[in-house]
């Protein structure tokens, strides 16, 4: 079997830090959602791995490299515009010949893994099996209506009335059979070729398309919230470890991460938390569920529920909580004597001060 994994598209949900990096390489636990959905393959046997980029593909490449260091084979497939997942089936034919493959979107987190469903496909080997998770509002996915035993009656992309809460959670198996079916569908109102009405193709020509209802951990990382959210699923599995200096000031609470180059010095890391390589955390207060990414400056502040991207530092600001704070930002006080708010936002950048 082999992986088509997609990592092109736009990301306006995940503005602005989609302005400046494939929402893909957002860091969850610092480690970013590609790294992590390539993890999760690896664990099915797939070695041969297909990545769909877009306009960012070199940021991609340059964190993936060609795949040997996550104990994959890593060949890039470049799409010209995002024109549909669909449509990154058609042009990955030349990658996935008529071997199976699972495709998984490059922004989904199922960290549970999807070995016992990937199993139970090369066992039956259906045409297509889509794997599924109860929702309780399915009208941004595409929802499955299934039969008693786990066969598809049905599929929707986004229907405004969902008749089932089972939503398609970006992880597919297909055979060779899906390349008939993407070869045959047409854009949808949004203009793109929907792997939905493709798979709902299949269904309609009488193939043996089945749904397994995956009950673990998932996250669509599309939107801030939920990279947040995600965060701290996966801080609460932290094992902790402390490879950088800790002075004999500062105080470490529950499960720690300090990574090799990290320094702590008069503060307070209360875990689940995560200090980058290379981060100084200085007469702070950081934790629970932060991380904070490599080479950060975290001064005379307190930071909580908060994710900081590499580079980033805080200066002075007591009460940072639920934050996603982008590389190289800085987040400081206006200085003595001052009673206004200093502000350099970017587009699309949402501020919020205590009234
Ligand atoms: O998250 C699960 C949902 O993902 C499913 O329930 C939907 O049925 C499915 O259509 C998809 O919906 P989204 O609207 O959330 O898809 P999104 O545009 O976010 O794209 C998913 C991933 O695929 C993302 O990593 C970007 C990548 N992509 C997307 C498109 C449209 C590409 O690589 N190329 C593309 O052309």
């Amino acid at each position: 079997m082999k992986a088509l994994v997609l990592a092109g598209g736009s990301g306006t949900r995940l503005r602005p830090f989609s302005y400046s990096m494939p929402k893909q390489l957002i860091p969850i636990a610092n480690t970013p959602v590609l790294v992590h959905v390539l993890d999760s393959v690896r664990e099915l046997g797939v070695s041969e791995v297909g990545v769909i980029v877009g306009d960012r593909g070199h940021e991609i490449e340059a964190v993936l490299g060609d795949g040997a260091r996550l104990g994959v084979r890593v060949t890039y497939i470049p799409q010209d515009a995002p024109r549909g997942l669909a449509h990154t089936v058609s042009i990955a034919r030349d990658f996935l010949g008529d071997d199976d493959f699972v495709m998984y979107l490059g922004d989904n987190m199922l960290p549970d893994g999807v070995a016992e469903i990937a199993e139970e496909f090369t066992r039956k080997r259906p045409a297509a099996q889509v794997v599924v998770h109860k929702v309780p509002d399915p009208r941004s996915f595409g929802v499955a209506e299934l039969g008693p035993d786990g066969e598809v009656l049905r599929l929707v992309e986004k229907p405004p009335q969902p008749r089932s809460d089972m939503a398609l959670i970006g992880v597919y198996f297909f055979t060779a059979a899906i390349h008939e079916a993407v070869a045959a569908i047409a854009p949808s109102a949004r203009g793109e070729l929907e792997i939905t009405d493709a798979v709902q193709w299949l269904v309609a020509s009488g193939a043996d398309v089945r749904a397994s209802l995956y009950d673990g951990y998932w996250k669509d990382t599309g939107r801030v919230e939920d990279v947040l959210e995600c965060n701290n699923h996966l801080l609460d599995g932290l094992a902790p470890r402390v490879d950088g200096q800790v002075d004999a000031d500062s105080v470490l609470v529950g499960q720690v991460v300090i990574e090799a180059g990290a320094r702590v010095v008069r503060s307070r890391i209360e875990g689940p938390a995560l200090i980058g390589a290379g981060t100084v955390v200085q007469d702070s207060h950081v934790g629970p569920y932060t991380s904070v990414g490599r080479d950060c400056a975290v001064t005379d502040s307190r930071l909580e529920g908060s994710i900081a991207l590499d580079e980033a530092s805080v200066t002075g600001v007591r009460g940072l909580r639920d934050s996603l704070i982008g590389r190289a930002a800085s987040i400081g006080t206006t200085g003595p004597g001052t009673d206004h708010h200093c502000l350099v936002v970017g587009d699309h950048t949402r501020v919020e001060v205590a009234a």
